[in-house]
């Protein structure tokens, strides 16, 4: 249910210099989904009334794929004015008027902070009646955070950014995660009197803490359990170590809803992916994008699928697949290369060394070795023998095969297409086929042989072939 008192911002304005990338930061994928796509899925499990995102640099890229994952957000654009609380000055002044109530303000570039967590931080900073509480953690090095000043009694008074902290302050290792709840009234008051005179000539939202303890209101800071789960990502190294640390969330869970996960370090799954009871995944593989695995497929190793849909029971083994769809008790693999638009039946085959593009592999159907099969549509129970392939291109456009179902293709056939081969239909093994063969018909054309007897004793006199062939048992009549 809509929480109507809650509101929470995101702060997405920041460049993040220290990506090096063209790419702003908060665009950066883990789990197959990008920082902001993390706090925002975040966001909405809180079910707040309005989600309001900050944003400048970038904005209209950053703006456009906040707006695809959440089209009810509200955007602000941050004005000349820099620091984190002039984005959210701006950012409460979009709030209805009506609007009354508390707004969580969480960063876009912390993807791992769970909607618990957050939900915790709610639900004590209303018991408490206090104007702001703000998550905070103890880290080991506290080098860049804002530290959390406590007077000796305990209690919070201040956060001090790093480049404003003295020696004393610099000691502190319990820092300011960034995530805050404030009742909004207080907070607007005290916000209008935070000035810029600091080390970095920024309005820092942490300057308000200490403003609303003065002006006699409740401010608590409250240490989150895991610290890890407030790190932020800087730079690609923490991109990295956030993947990892989000990868080990998402396979831990899969794992207790039933998933055999042999080599945990070694499988990555995206956030999206849907997996089912009884499902295993062997090392080394990765599930991507929109996934979806049914009961008991096996799945790896060596294996990388990407939006693909895989069927109860099926085998997936040393495959690339992306956007195909793969049929109960089927086996793939391995090394085998799904394209786009494969789709193969309940029990078909498509087998090691086969490359499947926009294809239709009916129930029952096998490709076992050595093919290309692309554009090509084939019936039930048919079977392709080792090497054949469809000759789909003819330089100036792709074009279709049509196989019939019980189709016997003997090993190298090459199918040209625009071509259709009937229901029942055998090809010979080396036949390039040029026309379509009807149902029931055996499709011959490749030349009769002839033996050349004694060529290569009369060719290649005194070689090693020629001495084999000289001794061998089976010496052919001369003719
Ligand atoms: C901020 C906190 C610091 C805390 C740290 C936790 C302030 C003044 N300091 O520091 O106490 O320990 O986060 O990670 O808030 N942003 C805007 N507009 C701006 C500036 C920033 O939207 O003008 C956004 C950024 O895109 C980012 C977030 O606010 O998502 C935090 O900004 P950042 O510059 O990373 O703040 P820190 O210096 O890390
Ligand atoms: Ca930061």
């Amino acid at each position: 249910m809509t929480d109507q008192h809650l509101a929470v911002i995101v702060l997405a304005a920041g460049q993040g210099t220290r990506m090096r990338s063209s790419r702003p930061k908060i665009l950066h994928t883990i789990a197959g989904r990008s920082l902001v796509g993390h706090v925002l899925s975040t966001a909405r499990e809180l079910e707040p009334s309005h989600v309001i995102a900050v944003v400048r640099h970038e904005r209209d890229l950053v703006s456009a794929t906040i707006a695809e994952l959440m089209p009810e957000a509200i955007f602000v654009d941050q004005d000349e004015v820099p620091g984190t609380g002039r984005a959210v000055e701006l950012a409460i002044a979009a709030l209805p008027t009506d609007f009354e109530g508390d707004v969580v303000v969480v960063s876009g570039d912390v993807p791992l902070l769970d909607a618990p967590t957050l939900a915790t931080l709610i639900t004590t900073h209303r018991g408490a009646g206090a104007a702001a509480t703000v998550l905070s953690a103890v880290f080991d090095d506290a080098t860049g955070y804002g530290r959390i000043v406590r007077s000796s009694t305990g209690d919070f008074e201040a956060i001090v950014e790093q480049k404003d902290a003295d020696e004393a302050q610099q000691l502190i290792t319990e820092v300011n995660s960034g995530t805050y709840v404030f009742s909004l009234v207080p907070l607007r008051e005290q916000l209008a009197h935070v000035g810029t005179a600091n080390a970095q000539g920024e309005k820092y939202l942490t300057d308000v803490v200490a403003l609303l303890r003065g002006s006699g209101s409740a401010v608590t800071a409250l240490p989150v359990r895991d610290g890890w789960m407030v790190s932020g990502v800087n730079d690609r190294v923490q991109l990295s170590e956030a993947s990892r640390r989000m990868n080990e969330l998402i396979v831990r869970r899969w794992q207790l809803a039933g998933v055999t996960v042999q080599d945990p370090a070694s499988t990555w799954i995206d956030a999206d992916v849907v997996l089912n009871e009884d499902v295993e995944l062997l090392p080394d593989t990765q599930l991507k994008g929109a996934t979806l695995i049914q009961r008991g497929a096996i799945i790896g190793p060596d294996t990388t699928l990407v939006d693909c849909e895989v069927g109860e029971g099926a085998t997936i083994k040393r495959t690339d697949a992306t956007l195909a769809v793969i049929g109960a008790g089927a086996s793939v693999g391995p090394f085998s290369y799904l394209r786009p638009g494969t789709y193969l039946g309940v029990g078909g085959k498509i087998g090691t060394f086969v490359e499947t593009k926009n294809s239709r592999i009916g129930d029952g159907s096998k490709v076992p070795h050595l093919s290309y099969i692309g554009d090509t549509t084939i019936g039930e129970h048919t079977n392709i023998g080792a090497g054949a392939i469809t000759a789909n291109y003819d330089d100036l456009a792709k074009h279709a095969t049509t196989i019939g179902s019980h189709v016997h293709s003997g090993s190298h056939t090459v199918f040209v297409a625009p071509v259709r081969i009937g229901d029942g239909a055998k090809t010979g093994a080396g036949t390039v086929v040029r026309k379509d063969v009807p149902a029931g018909a055996l499709a011959i054309n490749v030349a009769p042989q002839r033996n050349m007897t004694g060529w290569v004793q009369a060719n290649r006199a005194g070689t090693a072939a020629a001495i084999a062939a000289e001794s061998a048992d089976d010496q052919a009549p001369s003719e």
